[in-house]
């Protein structure tokens, strides 16, 4: 019989006789090592521990005197959770709401199957926000653009008449839209697809920002196309931001051609872009659209994919669903997240400070030409590139970061990427640009 002891809490947390709260940063690798699956690489030799206020964690870092398990030291968060965590880590508007909805309104966990009084809430806040005519809730971020392509499909087969199992699905190259088997059917990046084929059939691959590559795809397969899936500003491969008008051509494209225009805002979206949603930036509404990440305030996962009626209508009983997609605790917190935003006017700090970070990265690039090929952003969603040259390495630059005080992580090898929580104050961006400067002098 297999046997488990859990009893205690925080650091007393004691495991099968393993207290939390002794393990040292390399005990923790080892753990992870050992037990867990290899899919990540998190940065060494640092463990988090819990946070001190909206941008700072406390994190564990090896004792240099090797005396103790650990010293304890505050980390400024410049990631937020690859932007999960827009509202501030533990944003009290939403943490509050979330205690009382379970202690005095005692929330329950009920299926879809069993209408809940807080999907109501959830639905007039996710659809009044997106300004968008339906909401379907889903969990992991994955899951919206997953639907998108499903959605797709089947409006593709029943609305626009394309023949049975003959739709296609057009993707931006360099996209990340997650790790199911759409979404990596969908990628481009070798080490995300090694030996995970079969893949999906019906997708083409067009690149980013060529309006002619999309022009001449649509011109020749136009009447088989349901859906052109594409991110307003490509996070993963290293925001990067589009030509202004593109997204507009490609709307005029996809209506030209009867296709559906689906933007993913799983990172983008929820103010990070400094407007509430990016696409809002280029002008554009687009048909169907994704959000996961703050969706859910940094406190649970939430997606859900936004759209209009007559797209959304395409799903029937059976047909989809989720335990816990709009699960009672999951829509009180959807809500809430979505108030913590408009309340605290994110995206206009999300502007304010992104504007100052990208002066911060223009004023670094003039001291080192040599080194900063480019800083590039919308809102706090921003990057700074260094010239591929021996010397000038993104994961050397985190490490680097990462003892001056500052969590940021590389995107590709010569790009890294800082997206604080959007309630980040001018003295904590001011905090990031020296620090950089100071790696970057330093290389
Ligand atoms: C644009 C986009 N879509 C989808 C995802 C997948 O979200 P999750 O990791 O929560 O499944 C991500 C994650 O980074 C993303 O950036």
């Amino acid at each position: 019989m297999a046997k488990v002891n859990i009893s205690g809490y925080g650091d007393d947390l004691t495991v099968n006789g393993v207290r939390i709260g002794d393990l040292s940063p390399a005990e923790h690798e080892a753990i992870e090592m050992e037990k867990g699956g290899q899919n990540y690489s998190p940065l060494e030799d640092v463990v988090v521990s819990h946070v001190m206020d909206s941008s700072t964690l406390i994190c564990r870092k090896p004792d240099p005197d090797g005396v103790k398990a650990y010293i304890e030291e505050e980390l400024l968060d410049g990631l937020c959770c690859y932007s999960a965590v827009n509202q501030g880590q533990l944003n009290a508007t939403i943490v509050d709401a979330v205690i009382a909805h379970l202690q005095d309104e005692k929330i329950p966990t009920v299926p879809r199957s069993i209408r809940h009084k807080y999907m109501a809430a959830f639905l007039l806040a996710a659809t009044a926000i997106t300004e968008m005519d339906k909401v379907v809730p889903k969990v992991a971020g994955v899951e919206a653009p997953e639907l998108m392509a499903k959605l797709s499909r089947r409006w593709g087969y029943r609305v626009k008449g394309i023949p049975a199992n003959e739709a296609i699905i057009v993707v931006a190259a360099d996209n990340f839209h997650g790790r199911s088997l759409f979404a990596v059917s969908a990628s481009t990046d070798p080490m995300a697809k090694d030996d995970f084929g079969p893949f999906l059939p019906g997708i083409e691959v067009v690149p980013f920002n060529d309006i002619e590559a999309l022009k001449a795809l649509f011109k020749e397969k136009g009447d088989r196309i349901a859906s052109y899936i594409v991110e307003p500003i490509q996070g993963e491969a290293g925001v990067i931001l589009p030509t202004a008008d593109y997204h507009q051509q490609v709307a005029d494209l996809c209506k030209q051609h009867n296709v559906l225009f689906c933007m993913d805002e799983v990172q983008t979206g929820f103010a990070r872009t400094g407007a509430n949603f990016a696409h809002q930036l280029y002008g554009v509404k687009p048909d169907l659209m994704a959000c996961g990440k703050a969706a859910g305030g940094g406190i649970m996962p939430v997606s859900f994919v936004a759209g209009r009626k007559d797209v959304i209508n395409v799903l029937t009983p059976g047909s989809e669903g989720s335990t816990f997609g709009g699960f009672p605790l999951a829509s009180v917190t959807a809500t809430f997240a979505i108030k913590a935003m408009v309340d605290m006017n994110l995206a206009q700090n999300a502007e304010k400070m992104g504007q100052r970070m990208i002066q911060h990265f223009n004023d670094i690039k003039a001291d080192y030409p040599d080194k900063i090929k480019e800083g590039r952003g919308a809102g706090l969603l921003t990057a700074f590139e260094m010239y591929d040259e021996p010397g000038l390495d993104g994961h050397k630059v985190s490490l680097k970061l990462l003892e001056s005080g500052i969590y940021a992580k590389e995107t590709h090898k010569t790009t890294v990427r800082l997206a604080p929580a959007l309630t980040v104050t001018e003295a904590g961006v001011d905090h990031i640009g020296e620090s950089i400067r100071k790696v970057i002098h330093s290389l």
